[in-house]
């Protein structure tokens, strides 16, 4: 069985390491107090460029590349950490801020000082309150220590960091939507060009990085590119946290080598599927990534192998699903969270996604026909490449990949829950779509673990109908419903 190869998660399980004496214990803040003293600005770009470090948020572009962006000049410049981490399947972020929030602080100030940047923010996703209030207390702990605010350590140096808690929303994550958030709007995403090294919040030239990206910072320029280079692999240098969840013994984050195999992630670190099952599909890199099948279980897990594979590694975030899930209701449940989230700002994503929902529906209960199917597929077609971000690719490429991939399970689907409709009596075909309260999907087959892909409750996708509300005319969902699958009107209540 493979080993982690912990450092960014190096300690973590001393409690103390939320603390800054905790961190001091194990070194922390040397690097920084080196940097600002003895290192020039030039060359920490120069080695986080060759170190070959790239984003770890999802688009996996290089850091040093993007930081050498941002122009030489004395204008106001920002720093904006993104810690939205919002994808279903994505909770690297939380564990890394929670165990050890001054490695993150650290590679904040480091990075700032590399490009001359005074302002400094983290948006934190809504939801994760106790982890905005460890950094709260955190960035405290270095305020009292002089680690920020002004003329840090007597070096000249001046940088001040806020914590900014966002409202829940998954755009909030999109670069561009995240500055305008923070800039007290809706957020929205930007049309790009200008791209926020150029022009970001408040107009100002703006660095955007993930937690895990900036937290690999500190490593770095202690230990030079070329040891950040001997993990990894050639185009994947360094280690990533895992995030492994769904149908495993042991979900939860594991750092490791990138170029690890998939087996070894999914079978040796997360204990493979629970008794009884097996794998049918995982997401590699959360749910916006088009899903693999058990083919692709020893490729190595790394940016390139992932894109040669036709999925991605995005925030490095493995859904597994097994045979007690259904497929159809899968994509169901990944459309559903991105219509949800949707901005709505241009076409393809705010209809697309809606109309996606709407005809996966039509196929989890059986009024589907199998012709629908190229519809969908040509539909997520139309949707990728069309959108003002990447939101709507974001529920097209899954969608697309699980239908193509599972079209036969679609259209068994689509015939026994006709099937059903047809034959059952009408006081059960009042439970078709009432698997459980708050379920959108309308599940009807046993055996979803809770926690599970399939499982509504496992996703932060909010907003959900609860199917008590009246319909027009006081129906009730439940009996429209019915009258749909029925092709004519059923009295309410009265079997049939
Ligand atoms: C809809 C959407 C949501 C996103 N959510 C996040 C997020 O929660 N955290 C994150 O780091 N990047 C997220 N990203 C990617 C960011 O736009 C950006 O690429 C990233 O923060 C850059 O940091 P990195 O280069 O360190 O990865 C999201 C992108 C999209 C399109
Ligand atoms: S792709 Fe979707 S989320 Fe992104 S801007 Fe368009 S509508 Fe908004």
């Amino acid at each position: 069985m493979i080993e982690e190869t912990r450092i960014l998660l190096r300690h973590a399980e001393d409690p103390k390491m939320a603390t800054l004496a905790g961190y001091e214990s194990y070194g922390g803040y040397e690097v920084m107090k080196k940097a600002l003293k003895e290192i020039e600005p030039e060359w920490i770009v120069n080695e986080l460029e060759d170190s070959g470090l790239r984003g770890r948020g999802g688009a996996g572009f290089s850091m040093g590349k993007k930081v050498s962006f941002l122009p030489h000049t004395n204008d106001a410049k920002y720093l904006c950490c993104n810690a939205d981490e919002s994808e279903p399947g994505a909770f690297k972020d939380r564990e890394l801020m929670q165990r050890n929030p001054h490695q993150l602080i650290e590679g904040i100030i480091i990075s700032s000082f590399a490009a001359g940047i005074v302002h400094a923010f983290i948006f934190i996703r809504g939801e994760y309150d106790d982890q905005a209030d460890i950094l709260d207390r955190a960035v405290e702990e270095a305020y009292e220590a002089g680690y920020l605010g002004q003329n840090i350590l007597g070096s000249g140096f001046n940088l001040d960091l806020v914590v900014h808690r966002g409202a829940g929303a998954y755009i909030c994550g999109e670069e561009t939507a995240l500055l305008d958030a923070l800039e007290g709007k809706r957020g929205n995403p930007r049309l790009k060009p200008p791209f926020p090294a150029v022009q970001g919040l408040y107009g100002g030239p703006t660095l955007i990085n993930n937690v895990e990206t900036l937290s690999n910072v500190s490593h770095i320029v202690a230990n030079g590119a070329d040891w950040f280079k001997s993990f990894g692999t050639e185009q994947s240098p360094g280690t990533k946290v895992v995030s492994i969840s769904g149908c495993v013994k042991r979900p939860g984050n594991y750092e490791v080598e990138l170029g690890v195999s998939l087996r070894d992630l999914i079978f040796g670190l997360a204990g493979g599927p629970l008794d009884g099952h097996e794998i049918t599909a995982f997401y590699p890199g959360g749910s916006s990534s088009p899903v693999l099948t058990p083919a692709e279980f020893d490729l190595p897990y790394s940016f390139e192998a992932m894109a040669e594979a036709g999925s991605m590694l995005g925030s490095g975030s493995i859904i597994v699903a097994d045979d007690s899930v259904s497929i159809p209701r899968m994509a169901l449940r990944t459309a559903h969270f991105y219509r949800h989230e949707s901005c709505g700002k241009c076409t393809p994503c705010r209809e697309g996604t809606n109309w996606t929902e709407k005809m996966l529906e039509r196929v989890c209960t059986g009024e589907a026909t199998p012709m629908d199917l190229d519809i969908i597929s040509s539909v997520q077609d139309n949707i990728m490449g069309h959108c003002l971000c990447v939101l709507g690719d974001a529920m097209a490429m899954p969608v697309s990949s699980m239908v193509n991939k599972f079209r036969d399970e679609f259209e068994e689907t689509i015939a026994s829950e006709a099937a059903k409709a047809w034959s059952m009596p009408v006081e059960e075909l009042a439970g078709v779509g009432a698997g459980s309260a708050g379920d959108p999907v309308g599940r009807t087959s046993p055996g979803v673990p809770p926690g599970s892909p399939a499982d509504p409750a496992s996703s932060p996708g909010r907003d959900v109908p609860s199917g008590d509300e009246p319909g027009p005319g006081g129906a009730s969902p439940e009996t429209l419903r019915r009258e749909r699958l029925a092709g004519r009107s059923i009295p309410d209540g009265s079997g049939g």
